[in-house]
């Protein structure tokens, strides 16, 4: 089967196949995909739990998410790749410049506290700023895998401790947050990830 990437120096996968190489050594992607669900599903709560007014959304709290959720099933779980990668005619982060950028993403995250001062702010104005890092992380694409949902949880986190609910994408179409991907990764423009966010933050009655 053709890989859907395109990689350089990569051997985390198991020969000619798309499925990672897992402490659990399994082959099968569905039987995986299964595994994976229920891991995010339990990072889920623990994290939710853990969340107090002082958790602070900095890069140690972003790569500890992805670790802590696959540290079982993969040894590269919270680590950042080095080598180049690609989806369709995206080109992400080149792989020697992820940990500089990350750096500067959280960077300027810091400078807004984390996204922290939402609550009794109007939903638009925290959708443009949540849409905007939530481009940055996709661009930068820093893990080998798990990507899309870590930093979806990472973002539900901050939804979360700003009085929303998890952020609600069951109402668009996987493409629809493809093609918001990769009107940023080519056009530096996060006008449809900010729709996808506005349509899907909603109010927890509390
Ligand atoms: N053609 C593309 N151009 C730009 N970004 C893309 C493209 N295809 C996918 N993406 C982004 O990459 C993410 C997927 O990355 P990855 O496969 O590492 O994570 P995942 O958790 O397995 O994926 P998913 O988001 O599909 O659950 C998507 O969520 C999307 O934001
Ligand atoms: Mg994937």
């Amino acid at each position: 089967m053709p890989s859907k990437y395109r990689f350089v120096k990569s051997d985390i996968y198991y020969p000619n196949s798309n499925v990672p190489k897992n402490r659990l050594n399994i082959k099968d992607p569905q039987k995986l995909h299964q595994l994976e669900s229920e891991l995010l599903e339990e990072a889920y709560k623990i994290f939710i739990d853990e969340l107090n007014i002082a958790t602070k959304f900095d890069e140690a709290y972003f790569k500890a998410l992805h670790k802590r959720t696959f540290e079982s099933l993969y040894d590269w779980a919270g680590k950042y790749r080095d080598f180049n990668m690609a989806k369709g005619e995206s080109r992400f982060c080149d792989g020697k410049y992820v940990a500089s950028y990350s750096q500067k993403i959280f960077q300027e995250l810091a400078q807004e506290n984390y996204l922290k001062n939402y609550y009794n702010k109007p939903k638009e104005e925290f959708a443009k700023r949540l849409a905007y890092y939530k481009c940055e992380l996709i661009a930068l694409h820093p893990f080998y895998e798990l990507n899309g949902r870590i930093t979806r949880l990472f973002f539900d986190l901050i939804a979360i401790y700003n009085g929303y609910e998890p952020i609600d994408y069951s109402k668009i179409m996987p493409q629809e947050y493809i093609d918001a991907s990769i009107d940023y990764v080519m056009l530096a423009d996060s006008s449809k990830m900010e729709r996808i966010i506005l349509q899907g933050l909603k109010k927890a009655d509390r």
